[in-house]
């Protein structure tokens, strides 16, 4: 079968300024909490997209209305009790759907659903949510004994725990949180390292129970909750490819307006700083309790540098992004902590040490660390596997020489339109 590919010609420098599509993190968990509210919410600039589509399904296929409105969706709740569906919940390529739906469908009494989802999914760990889920009492069977989708469950009889996250992962605990809210007593989330924090401000956002204490974030059982109309900030992760993309194309400069700049999502820009970029940013308002501003990238020289192990929570989705500025710095980069990206909608740690050989970049990779030997790549052709990420990120990698990718459309699960923006900041002068 001949497979689909596009031919990137080598990229000038990009100037402009832009608005990326809105944040992921916050449509899925938008698109959540106003289907559980009373009444009526719109979420405004949200995401649409491969993943947040497979949620705006899922709600609607739990007794929420979900309509379009131009660029928005306008959401009717289901007021906490959720509508048990009549077929399977198909999560499609999204792991935050399915692992947080999860947390919300085990507290539906008596309710029962089906999850599945696409290859990759059905590859993801869910015995991470499942575990702890059951430890409330949930009641979840699944392939491999609940570790993987499908996944069943049957809702209902949940009791607050206190459990401490063993990988940093804000799916983990946004899942149990959500389950928190139907859960008899005090459910308690312990994560020794600090992980996005979307869930704790949506939640504060709607007046749902939330107390947030150094590492320990606690809910309770929630009383039905009115709908408030909610703004997304515009999604970091996808900024993150512009930013690198003028970083390494000479006589670059390109501004984001619009994006989130919560700190939990930043340590690119620590990282990036560090290896040398001009990249300036600035909060200007705050939406939702989201920091949103704009970020700044000018060409740079970039340096290698050693990333710091505790920063790779902060930009758990931008190491894709950051290995395509490591090819072009000079000297060594090193990047540790990686073993997260092994279980990400493909095995990052291979896809990347895979793209950057094929663009003639030398690396070595471990068991969860990668090093990358800087110095530009060649034109060669970038395999996404399946991922959105490392199709975007590779298609940044190659920019300045050209490259022929791969499946492109794999880039629609979060950012639709990413190639059509590429090829007009590249021609804009
Ligand atoms: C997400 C959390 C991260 C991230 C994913 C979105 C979220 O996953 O990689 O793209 O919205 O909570 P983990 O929680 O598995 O680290």
């Amino acid at each position: 079968m001949d497979r689909p590919f596009l031919d990137l010609a080598p990229c000038g420098p990009l100037r402009g300024s832009l608005r990326v599509p809105g944040d992921k993190s916050v449509t899925h968990r938008g698109l959540m909490l106003l289907a559980l509210a009373q009444g009526e919410g719109r979420l405004f600039y949200p995401l649409k997209a491969g993943d947040t589509l497979s949620t705006a399904r899922a709600m609607q296929a739990l007794g929420a209305e979900v309509l379009e409105e131009g660029p928005h969706f306008r959401v009717r709740g289901q007021g906490l009790r959720l509508r048990e569906p009549e077929d399977v919940v198909d999560c499609g390529n999204a792991g935050t759907l399915m692992r947080l739906l999860l947390g919300i469908l085990s507290g539906q009494e008596g309710l029962f659903a089906v999850l599945t989802g696409d290859a990759s999914l059905r590859r993801r760990p869910m015995g991470r949510v499942v575990e702890p889920l059951r430890a409330m009492g949930a009641s979840i069977d699944g392939r491999e004994g609940g570790k993987k989708a499908p996944l069943a469950v049957r809702g209902g009889g949940l009791k607050g725990v206190s459990y401490t996250l063993p990988v940093p992962s804000a799916q983990v605990k946004s899942a149990l949180l959500l389950a928190g809210l139907f859960a008899e007593g005090v459910t308690e989330v312990v994560e020794p390292v600090p992980t996005r924090d979307h869930t704790e401000r949506l939640f504060r956002h709607f007046g749902l129970p939330l107390e947030a204490e150094g590492p320990r974030v606690r809910t309770r059982r929630a009383e039905p909750f009115p709908a408030r109309d909610l703004t997304v900030p515009g999604d970091f992760s996808s900024a993150a490819f512009f930013l690198v993309a003028a970083l390494l194309t000479p006589g670059s400069e390109v501004t984001v307006e619009g994006v989130g700049l919560n700190t939990t999502r930043t340590g690119l820009l620590k990282v990036l700083r560090e290896m040398g970029a001009d990249l300036e940013w600035q909060v200007v308002e705050g939406e939702a309790g989201e920091p949103v501003g704009w970020i700044r990238a000018r060409y740079s020289p970039l340096k290698g540098v050693s990333v710091d192990p505790g920063l790779i929570p902060l930009m758990v989705d931008e190491v894709p992004v950051l290995a395509a500025a490591a090819a072009w710095a000079e000297g060594e980069t090193y990047i540790p902590n990686l073993s997260e990206l092994r279980v990400k909608e493909s095995d990052r740690v291979a896809a990347i040490a895979h793209n950057l050989r094929a663009l003639g970049v030398g690396v070595e990779e471990g068991p969860d660390w990668l090093r990358i030997q800087g110095g530009g790549v060649k034109p060669g052709e970038v395999e996404p596997f399946h991922d959105h990420r490392i199709a975007m990120a590779f298609a940044v990698a190659a920019l300045p020489v050209g490259v022929r990718i791969w499946e492109p459309h794999w880039a629609e699960i979060s950012y639709p339109g990413f190639f059509q923006d590429l090829k007009r900041l590249c021609g804009a002068s």
